[in-house]
């Protein structure tokens, strides 16, 4: 397994381009099952969980191939997905179970070939994650759905889905993922869907441009209230996929470990003003060095010295701060000056960077959903476990702060997430390699 070999101390700086977000692309590879016209996709990273899409695609009957390529398109692969085979509707826990974003072929499916067996995601390293909101959606769409040897079991009655009135909320606010699920399947449904408490994560707006450009017709996608208004078929379109805000959010934090300055080019800035009121309040100076561009994707200049300022923290669903950078800003907070506060109100488990934060000599007490940071002059070296993908960006973020040898052991986590992570901070000045030794 490979594993990253970080010499920390170095101080980052130079540009970077972010990339397309594995978040948003993931639902968005899903939407062309809701037709059998070819859909382009532009800027879709390289990353391990878009193979596994590709493939779980392919095994549904999707025809995948490149795009041909332009000198507008932003960077990452164009791909085109044409679904030639409508008769496969089976994701198979085998790709299920590398991937819980596999579930978000449930919707689309359902809603175009009338019924769907997708294996029921199990656990992973956050935390339990259901997918009791998802299914709730669907039912009241008028599915039929039932549990069967692990598999959820779907169906439309006389193959059509029918709109509704349709509650998302959950014990932890909405479902992103949940959102994009029924969101897709109101496209091609009867009649009209209010989907109340959806999830307003920029990655769903995404998707919303995409769908309209397909022919859907959607109202009030990024609000708690979006309104679907069924259409009878959905055409083939181009989409660029949205840069990724929590690339970005982990690029800016190992700047400002590194007491750094990095321009991030292509940044979502609108999609990450939580993430840059933490960074302020840190001392970090984060502003946009092109005033005249879309703040959608713009440059960005982030600088930090060396003295940050504790913060408290609260993860919540968008435009609160997001789960998915909460252990890279730890990671930062163990370095700055007094006690800062860490909760973690979407996903209470997701705590696996604080025993190996901690064997870095970081000063960490967790309670509950709850940890206070107890900043520290330095971190020091050490072999490392990654766990899952941001756990393990917090761990090289701290390994590019801390003194000597960090070494980040399994960073497949990080490549399901981060594109070519270890070249990308090399070139910002970090000393960082990857091996292939086992550990
Ligand atoms: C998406 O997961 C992201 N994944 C996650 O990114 C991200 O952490 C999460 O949203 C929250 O922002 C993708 O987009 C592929 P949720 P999703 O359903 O949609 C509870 C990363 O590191 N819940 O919004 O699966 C759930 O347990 C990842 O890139 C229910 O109770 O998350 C959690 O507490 C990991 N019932 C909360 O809602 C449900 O049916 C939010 O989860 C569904 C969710």
């Amino acid at each position: 397994m490979d594993r990253f070999v970080i010499e920390g101390g170095r101080r980052l700086e130079g540009r970077l381009t972010v990339n397309g977000s594995k978040n948003a692309a993931l639902p968005l590879m899903a939407a062309p099952l809701l037709t059998d016209r070819a859909v382009t996709l532009r800027g879709v990273p390289g990353l391990a969980d878009i193979a596994n899409m590709r493939r779980l695609l392919a095994e549904l009957g999707v025809e995948i191939g490149a795009a041909a390529e332009r000198p507008t398109d932003p960077p990452g692969a164009g791909v085109t997905l044409r679904s030639a085979d409508e008769t496969r509707s089976h994701a198979r826990y085998d790709i299920v179970r590398t991937m819980r974003a596999s579930i978000c072929v449930l919707g689309p499916l359902l809603a175009r070939r009338g019924s769907a067996k997708v294996s029921m995601p199990g656990g992973c390293a956050i935390g339990q994650r259901p997918v009791d909101l998802h299914l709730r959606g669907l039912r009241a769409l008028g599915a039929t759905i039932e549990l069967d040897g692990g598999d959820i079991v779907a169906e439309a009655p006389g193959g059509k889905l029918r709109g509704d009135t349709i509650f998302m909320g959950g014990p932890f606010g909405s479902t992103v993922l949940g959102t994009a699920n029924v969101l897709s399947a109101a496209t091609l449904a009867e009649g009209t869907t209010v989907i109340e408490a959806a999830a307003c994560e920029p990655e769903i707006v995404d998707l919303a441009k995409l769908l309209t450009a397909m022919g859907a017709r959607i109202e009030g996608a990024g609000s708690p209230r979006i309104t679907v208004h069924g259409v009878d078929e959905l055409g083939g379109a181009e989409h660029a996929v949205m840069p990724d805000r929590i690339e970005a959010a982990t690029y800016m934090c190992a700047a400002a470990i590194t007491g750094g300055d990095v321009l991030l080019e292509r940044c979502p800035l609108d999609a990450l003003l939580a993430v840059v009121d933490r960074l302020h309040a840190i001392g970090v100076k984060v502003e946009r060095a092109r005033p005249d561009q879309d703040a959608i994707a713009c440059d960005v200049r982030v600088t930090a010295g060396h003295e940050l300022r504790p913060v408290e923290v609260t993860t919540q669903p968008h435009p609160g701060f997001p789960t998915d950078a909460q252990a890279q800003l730890m990671a930062l907070l163990c370095l700055a000056d007094g006690n800062s506060v860490v909760t973690e109100k979407i996903f209470p488990e997701r705590f696996m960077h604080v025993a190996e934060l901690s064997r870095m000599g970081a000063s960490l007490f967790r309670q509950g959903a709850t940890v206070v940071v107890s900043g520290v002059r330095g971190l020091t070296g050490a072999p490392v476990m990654a766990s899952d993908l941001r756990a393990s960006a917090g761990l090289v973020l701290a390994g590019l702060a801390a003194r000597g040898t960090t070494i980040v052991n399994r960073v497949y986590h990080l490549d399901r997430g981060y594109e070519q992570m270890e070249e990308r901070l090399a070139k910002l000045g970090a000393a960082i390699e990857r091996t292939g030794e086992s550990d």
